[in-house]
C-alpha cells in the first residue's frame, strides 16, 4: 500500500526536483547594435552619413582623394563593432588614421575641432533623416566622442 502511494507521488517527486534544477538564465539587456537595428541599420546611418559628408563644404575636400568603398566598409565594421554587434573592424586605429605619419595617401593632417563637429553634425543629420530616437543617437555619439584626441591635430 505504502510502496502504491510513494508511486503515484513519483512524477511529482521528479517534476520538482527537474524544476529545482533549471537555471535561471540571466536577463540581457539588447545591445546599442541590436537597439539600432542591427547591421541593416548601420548600413543606412553609415550611407546616409557618407552623402552628408560629401555635401559638406567644411570637410568634404578632405575625402575627394579617399577610396569611399574601403571607408564605407571600414566605418560599419567600426560601429557595428564599437556598438556591441559581431563585427571586427581591421583598419587603422583612429590616431594611424588621421596622422600622415601612418596613412600617408589620405588628406588628414591637421584636422580641427570645427571639422571633427562637422563630421558629428554630419552623422547626427544622418540619424535624423532615419529617424533614431535621440536616446539611440546619444549613446553612439558617447562612443565615438573620446576618439576625438586620437583624430584632432595631428600632422
Ligand atoms: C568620430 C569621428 C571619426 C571616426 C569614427 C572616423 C573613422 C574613420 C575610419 C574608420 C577610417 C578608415 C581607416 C582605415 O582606412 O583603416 C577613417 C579614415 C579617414 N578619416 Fe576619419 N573618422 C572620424 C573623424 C574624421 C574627421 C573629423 C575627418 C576630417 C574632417 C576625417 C577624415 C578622414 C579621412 C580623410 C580618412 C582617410 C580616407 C582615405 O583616404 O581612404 N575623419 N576615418
Amino acid at each position: 500500500m505504502k510502496t502504491t502511494k510513494l508511486l503515484t507521488l513519483l512524477p511529482l517527486i521528479a517534476a520538482l526536483f527537474f524544476l529545482s534544477c533549471k537555471k535561471e538564465e540571466p536577463e540581457l539587456e539588447p545591445t546599442l547594435y541590436e537597439r539600432l537595428g542591427g547591421i541593416s541599420a548601420i548600413t543606412a546611418v553609415v550611407d546616409q552619413f557618407l552623402v552628408n559628408v560629401i555635401n559638406d563644404p567644411v570637410i568634404n575636400h578632405r575625402f575627394t582623394t579617399a577610396n569611399g568603398e574601403a571607408l564605407r566598409l571600414h566605418l560599419i565594421d567600426q560601429i557595428c563593432e564599437a556598438t556591441g554587434g559581431p563585427c571586427i573592424y581591421k583598419g587603422l586605429s583612429m590616431k594611424e588614421a588621421h596622422s600622415t605619419a601612418t596613412n600617408p595617401g589620405a588628406n588628414v593632417a591637421n584636422i580641427t575641432d570645427e571639422e571633427f563637429n562637422a563630421l558629428v553634425g554630419d552623422l547626427v543629420m544622418a540619424m535624423n533623416t532615419l529617424n533614431v530616437p535621440a536616446d539611440l543617437q546619444n549613446e553612439l555619439l558617447a562612443i565615438l566622442a573620446p576618439m576625438k584626441d586620437d583624430i584632432v591635430g595631428n600632422p
